[in-house]
């Protein structure tokens, strides 16, 4: 989704903002502009497609300051195109925008602005021209009045940076639903939509909260809250390093962060796996409160939601629902104070979920967040959070950390299954050891790469794929179809096995791979029956499975066995198998696998 940097300082802006543009490429974006401030006046170029498009404009128009702007679009308001790319200028050139989210009212807005004329087809245009309305002299009390006033009259999401011709040196933010900021540096500062554009140059931060304005320049920073009151905040202070936001060898981020999976689940498992103090961190000691839990969450978020839920059904008394965030808010869930909220995002900033999390809030419910992106809106707003320290998830399409948000779900469910006496302590160190086996058996599977990806590359040429499954492999099968969709831009479809027969068995002839997940001992036979239904409508059978038998083997096209543990942990070691199946045949597709067309890695709209 959209990507902001700003700049001011003593260097350059242009190669800063260049970078940090790179930076956040992986968020998935169709056009890249950069405005920067020459001292005398404002210049803005910006281009459709992808940033090497805007270096070779740069090549022939060097842009000389020391303060600027820079965005990534992602088109939401206008086609992509060379005018819809921000900046976004008023036509005087005096205000220059970036902006992340959406302005709702920009059409009414528009039409009021009768003086203006109005190039692009974009909602941010008229942020720009807004703000030139109200700004009326040349001092910085007016331009930030200015600000405000807009800023009243704009219903919707916004993240903006704002330039102005008549300050070289001042640089302004603002935050409203959408992440926001400040990296503080030595006589120079940045902002950034997010930190990873930043953290070559600063390890420490301001995050800007809803409805602060800042003001900055190289060696102030003052933000204002939304009755224009200065501020005081603290410093965040970011602890993700540079190398985990390089590909380090790989050839791309996806491969190289399925790989890390052994190394951050180790790392959240030392941290949270023995702590006996586990739930009381999280405030949740008890349930007896509750009698409602729901989890929520988008994409890949949603496929962990729903493994959570289906293991916490096992809890006494207590009614539990996976919903995925965009529906349950428009469903009038029956929230109140006796509702536990559990909310799961990689990025913390997602649009859906941030809202459902706000609405629970409204009525009273506990929200207790499954996050990775620390200080991420998510995370600041729930009542507890769990961290799931995968450090940075560049690719969009997520790997390491929804296995990392299915450990912190087993780690959660183990633990109330102990307090709510469904599973003696006994099994609860049992279990507890299983966990810890976890790492080294994706180890295992990833020493295997090799033979995923040769049955991977024989079935290039499918254009449709089932990925079924009952039970927990129900959910596997649709994050295993997600994932190809996402980056191999196959049809590809997941079925809880037993509804093959209720309609897609139309479908199945042998230009279809059906893929089965069978790692749940009760069901093995009845996925392997429906299996056979497709193979005998000479469908092709690929079977990821904790079973070594001669059925299965019979069945089978290719089959991947993983390794034996208890069977509720088996789905995430399923799982890894068909990440790897994804990438490779994505990979032998020949697509950019770290930033799939149409799709972003942080959906911070509606
Ligand atoms: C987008 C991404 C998915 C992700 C989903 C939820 O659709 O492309 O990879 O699963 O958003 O994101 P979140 O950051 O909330 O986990």
């Amino acid at each position: 989704m959209c990507g902001i940097v700003g700049y001011v300082g003593l260097n350059e802006a242009e190669p800063i903002l260049l970078d940090g543009l790179a930076k956040l490429e992986y968020r998935g974006y169709d056009s890249a502009g950069i405005a920067v401030h020459s001292g005398q006046k404002i210049n803005i170029v910006k281009s459709k497609g992808k940033l090497a498009e805007l270096q070779k404009k740069l090549s022939q128009n060097e842009l000389k300051g020391t303060l600027g702007i820079g965005h990534t679009r992602w088109a939401t308001h206008g086609a992509p195109s060379d005018i819809n790319s921000h900046p976004h200028a008023s036509n005087n050139c005096k205000i220059a925008v970036v902006h992340n989210g959406i302005i709702e009212n920009y059409l009414s807005i528009k039409e009021e602005l009768t003086e203006s004329s109005f190039t692009s087809d974009t909602d941010t245009e008229v942020i720009a021209h807004l703000i030139n309305k109200f700004y009326t002299k040349a001092t910085i009390e007016n331009l930030l009045d200015a600000v405000y006033a807009a800023i009243d009259k704009m219903r919707g999401t916004y993240a903006l940076a704002i330039i102005c011709s008549d300050f070289p040196d001042k640089l302004i933010a603002v935050k409203k639903d959408n992440p926001l900021v400040i990296g503080v540096g030595k006589n120079e500062n940045f902002i950034a939509s997010d930190i990873t554009a930043i953290i070559n140059y600063t390890r420490d931060a301001y995050l800007l909260d809803d409805g602060e304005v800042a003001l900055i320049d190289a060696k102030n920073i003052k933000i204002f809250d939304k009755d224009k009151t200065l501020v005081s905040k603290k410093i965040f202070k970011i602890d993700w390093d540079i190398e985990s936001a390089e590909k380090g060898g790989y050839d791309f981020f996806m491969l190289k962060e399925i790989f890390e999976q052994p190394k951050v689940i180790n790392d959240f498992l030392s941290i949270n796996l023995y702590d006996e103090n586990f739930l009381h961190k999280i405030n949740l000691e008890t349930l007896e409160n509750f009698t409602r839990i729901y989890i929520v969450g988008c994409g890949t978020a949603y496929h962990a939601s729903l493994i959570g839920a289906r293991l916490l059904s096992k809890l006494p008394n207590i009614f539990v629902s996976a919903e995925m965030a965009s529906e349950f808010r428009y469903n009038e869930p029956l929230i109140d104070e006796k509702t536990l909220l559990i909310v799961i995002s990689q990025s913390g900033e997602t649009a859906d979920t941030l809202a459902a999390l706000r609405m629970a809030k409204e009525k009273n419910a506990r929200v207790l967040s499954i996050v990775n992106v620390v200080g991420s809106s998510i995370a600041r707003e729930s009542d507890n959070v769990i961290y799931i320290t995968a450090g940075p998830e560049i690719s969009v399409a997520s790997t390491k950390a929804f296995s990392l948000q299915v450990m912190a779900l087993y780690v959660l469910v183990c633990n109330l299954y102990k307090v709510c006496k469904v599973i003696s302590t006994e099994k609860f160190l049992q279990l507890q050891n299983e966990l810890q086996r976890i790492p080294s058996l994706v180890t295992e599977i990833l020493d295997r790469e090799n033979e995923i990806k040769i049955m991977a590359e024989k079935y290039l040429s499918c254009k449709n794929v089932f990925y079924i499954g009952r039970g927990l492999d129900y959910f596997i099968a649709r994050e295993g179809s997600l994932k190809l969709k996402e980056i191999a831009y196959l049809y590809s479809q997941a079925y809880a096995a037993g509804e093959l027969k209720h309609g897609p068995i139309a479908l199945i002839d042998d230009s279809i791979l059906i893929v089965g997940v069978i790692t749940q001992k009760n069901i093995v036979e009845k996925t392997l029956s429906n299996l056979k239904e497709c193979k005998s409508r000479h469908g092709k059978i690929f079977i990821v499975t904790t079973e070594n038998n001669s059925d299965i083997k019979n069945v089978a096209d290719d089959s991947f066995i993983i390794p034996q543990i208890s069977q509720i942990f088996a789905p995430l070691l399923a799982n890894i198998s068909l990440q790897l199946f994804a990438y490779y045949i994505a990979k032998g597709l020949g697509y950019d696998i770290d930033k799939p067309r149409n799709l972003a890695k942080s959906v911070t709209v509606e």
